[in-house]
């Protein structure tokens, strides 16, 4: 039986630090749902002591999910530790995960302590934490930069601790596939106590070597473990793959020899919703997910698969969840087939009332669109008003009016905390006066950094899905909107932008 490697998800926490991917409460829970769907090991929830927000989140994840074990990030002192236990108590398996910076850089420069405090605190908070938790993971941030020495003495004492999986994060992306590989493999064999723990690896990707720099640490080094994101969500070039990575691993089962738990049926979906959540849109050329990845252009290519297909594809698409857009629901379909299909989709309501609320918006979006897609029905309850969701701010209706050679106008009705607003004004285009419309009255001052138009499902009797990265006091945020009508899907990407700019106002940023 070959080794198992564990898939550890951390979409919804070192993913949701990348500028702008902040998710609600009901978000994370839909996408932890999918994940728990694709059979991912751990599911990293959130960093429970951050902000009351972040514990809300991990809490519910940890009531929630059943068959992946569920993980808070903390940092090494008893208060985030305590934090990260209360929130992961009703988990079917859960672990605490505790960092501290080990680099003479991020020792000297960031926490301002000797090597000799970080060591004495490392002990004590593993210490700690494993009479909370039987689960528990260190990592030793910017460990790729630290002196092999000295991490050599920190992880050793950890292990005699208690933690019982070591992760060495490459925090910066710095690291190349080989030297990674090998300095995993070098702590293995110079600890004493290595073999009580799993090695772990999470790399970010800096250089574009994060997937790379992982398998590397699976294959040189010995590690069983990989920390990853959906599209490889994360700060700044993100962090590794997951679907990459896993893909790798099953397509090349001939190198890698390796078991994995991962259901990839499931990924496509699990990359959708992440992107729609999010704003963060998937390139057309992104490997395994991206729109092109089995799209073949050129006549010798097509050719070729036409007559055998592993001539030019060495993965099928449909192993990972590529079907042809399937009509699935139309304007005759019933509450029951629409409940179906979302559970189908991963889709979890709370309540009966909740149910009703979202089919009564399938009903309206199907008045005014023939065919329903999958995309579709994501966008549909990812979209602002999330049934569940407490949020100031609510699109109600818009006009708008726009000629050749007019100055257009448009008129917007939204709600701030149930009560109704209108605001008018003129813009260069229909979309900027809306916009500047909601602003007369929100005036919220936030600059628009980024906006972006995607059609869901292709044509131009699609859905347009409307990114609006906003940014405001330091915080960046986007909001997602869809609608038929580009400029109504604008103005809800607007307002989307709006509450969470608010629901954030009290987050403490999170480290690492
Ligand atoms: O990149 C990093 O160092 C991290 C740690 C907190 C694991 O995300
Ligand atoms: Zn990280």
């Amino acid at each position: 039986m070959a080794d198992k490697l564990i898939i550890f998800d951390t979409t919804l926490r070192d993913g949701e630090q990348s500028p702008g991917a902040s998710m609600t409460r009901d978000e994370k829970l839909r996408i932890a749902r999918q994940l728990e769907r694709l059979k991912v090991d751990v599911i990293e929830a959130g960093f429970a002591a951050s902000s009351n927000g972040d514990f809300e989140a991990v809490q519910a994840i940890a009531n929630a999910i059943k068959d992946s074990t569920v993980c808070s990030l903390s940092r090494a002192n008893d208060r985030d530790i305590a934090r990260a236990a209360e929130a992961i108590q009703g988990a079917a398996s859960g672990r605490i995960h505790t960092f501290i910076a080990t680099s003479p850089l991020h020792m000297e420069k960031k926490l301002r302590m000797t090597p000799e405090q970080v060591l004495e605190q490392a002990k004590q908070s593993v210490r700690f934490a494993r009479n909370l938790c039987g689960d528990i993971e260190f990592s030793p941030e910017d460990g790729y930069r630290s002196e092999l020495d000295f991490l050599c003495r920190v992880l050793e004492a950890v292990i005699a601790e208690g933690a019982t999986t070591i992760n060495v994060p490459d925090t910066v992306g710095y690291a190349v596939p080989e030297l990674y590989g090998n300095f995993i493999k070098t702590l293995r064999e110079r600890i004493p106590n290595s073999d009580k723990a799993i090695w772990s690896v999470h790399c970010h990707n800096d250089l574009g070597m994060a997937v790379a720099n992982s398998l590397a640490g699976v294959k040189l080094g010995g590690a069983r473990q990989i920390e990853c994101t959906i599209n490889g969500l994360g700060e700044r070039a993100g962090n590794c793959s997951l679907e990459e990575v896993v893909m790798a691993v099953k397509t090349r089962k001939d190198y890698f020899g390796l078991e994995l738990g991962i259901d990839t049926q499931h990924i496509v979906a699990a990359s959708r919703m992440v992107s729609q959540t999010t704003g963060f849109v998937v390139q057309p050329n992104k490997a395994v997910v991206g729109a092109n990845a089995f799209a073949h252009a050129s006549g010798i290519h097509q050719d070729g698969v036409l007559k055998a297909r592993d001539t030019y594809e060495i993965m099928r698409a449909e192993d990972v969840g590529w079907s042809a857009n399937k009509i699935v629901l139309g304007k005759l379909s019933g509450r029951n087939a629409f409940k179906q299909r979302l559970q189908e989709l991963g889709v979890a309501m709370e309540s009966e009332a909740d149910i009703n609320a979202a089919f009564a918006r399938f009903k309206e979006l199907a008045d005014r669109k023939s065919e329903i897609f999958d995309e579709d029905i994501v966008a549909l309850v990812s979209d602002d008003g999330v049934p569940g969701a407490q949020e100031s701010y609510g699109f109600v209706s818009l006009s708008q009016h726009s000629e050749t050679g007019e100055r257009p106008h448009a008129a917007v009705v939204f709600t701030v905390d149930g009560r109704e607003m209108r605001g008018e004004s003129d813009g260069n285009g229909p979309v900027d006066a809306s916009l500047k419309a909601i602003e007369s009255h929100v005036k919220s001052g936030a600059e628009m950094v980024l906006y972006s138009v995607n059609a869901i499902s292709g044509s131009t009797e699609s859905q347009g899905e409307v990114t609006v990265r906003l940014q405001n006091a330091g915080r960046v945020v986007n909001g997602v909107g869809a609608d038929p009508d580009i400029v109504v899907a604008s103005a809800k990407a607007y307002l989307s932008a709006l509450n969470k700019l608010q629901s954030k106002a009290d987050r403490v940023a999170a480290q690492g």
